[in-house]
């Protein structure tokens, strides 16, 4: 018997996207249904206690719904805050999003790093403990960006970015004591891969950047090894906790991510 069963990806928005895309290159028989909480939208702006009740809610409906065989966490502001709930409330194997501190530190020649995410995902512990744990000997700047995220939805749905805008985003870590030697910046928002060329064109010199996307796509090939996929795959799925004509302009992009059925929940 095949196992139909789903992927489910979750984030606020779209920035999920840029673990999704990996992980459909590794397994391309794998359904995937993608959550927006477009409801919630944006995250970063939230506090802990409002992202650690809300999730956790969220996904136990969306599991029941959906029966996946896994989820994917594709943000760093739920997975840094609301993980271990998650974990505790729900019988699936779950992969959460967290900075890509480490990658960072080990490809670092300055021993500086940037943390470029939301404002709740730079406050949290969670950040505090990977970056002692993986780049002890770093100077590790932190920059939260809520207009990162806004701009990179706005550019999914057909917007170019303003090169001035992005520049003033990265300059929150470049401006910072010790950025003048910064030269790794992790996106630490699932959004902020999506403008990754964008930013590396705007950086006012050059720096790389690196985010956990691969590494997540890797951890779910791994957790899935041995699983039965069905031959032909369902048609992705996107689902919005809400539609707006703000969604629904994102179709185009969905499609492009092989998502060519939209729903609400
Ligand atoms: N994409 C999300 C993250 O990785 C959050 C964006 C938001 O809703 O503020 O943190």
């Amino acid at each position: 018997m095949q196992d139909t069963r789903p992927i489910l990806f979750f984030d606020s928005g779209m920035g999920g996207l840029s673990v999704l895309a990996p992980t459909a290159r590794l397994l391309p028989h794998a359904s995937m249904v993608y959550v927006a909480d477009s409801a919630g939208f944006p995250y970063g702006t939230r506090s802990e206690a409002e992202i650690a009740a809300r999730v956790p809610a969220l996904l136990g409906r969306l599991a029941e719904r959906y029966d996946p065989r896994l989820i994917v966490i594709a943000c760093n502001t739920a997975s840094t805050i609301a993980l271990e709930h998650v974990r505790a409330a729900l019988d699936v194997p779950i992969v959460g999003t967290v900075p890509a501190i480490k990658p960072a530190a080990e490809r670092s020649r300055t021993r500086v790093i940037g943390v470029l995410g939301t404002e709740a995902t730079v406050r949290q512990p969670y950040v505090d403990d990977l970056a002692r744990r993986f780049a002890a000997d770093c100077t590790v700047l932190r920059y939260g960006s809520a207009a990162l995220v806004t701009i990179a939805e706005a550019m999914l749905g057909g917007e170019a970015p303003d090169p001035a805008q992005l520049r003033a985003e990265l300059d929150g870590l470049f401006e910072q004591p010790g950025g003048d030697r910064l030269d790794m910046i992790v996106n630490a928002c699932t959004h902020f891969p999506l403008l990754e060329d964008a930013l590396a064109d705007a950086a006012p010199r050059s720096v790389g950047f690196v985010d956990g996307g691969p590494g997540i796509a890797r951890r779910v090939q791994y957790l899935t090894q041995g699983q039965n996929w069905p031959d032909q795959p369902a048609p992705g799925r996107a689902v919005f906790t809400q539609r707006s004509d703000r969604t629904d302009a994102l179709a185009p992009a969905l499609i492009r991510f092989g998502l060519t059925e939209v729903e609400s929940l």
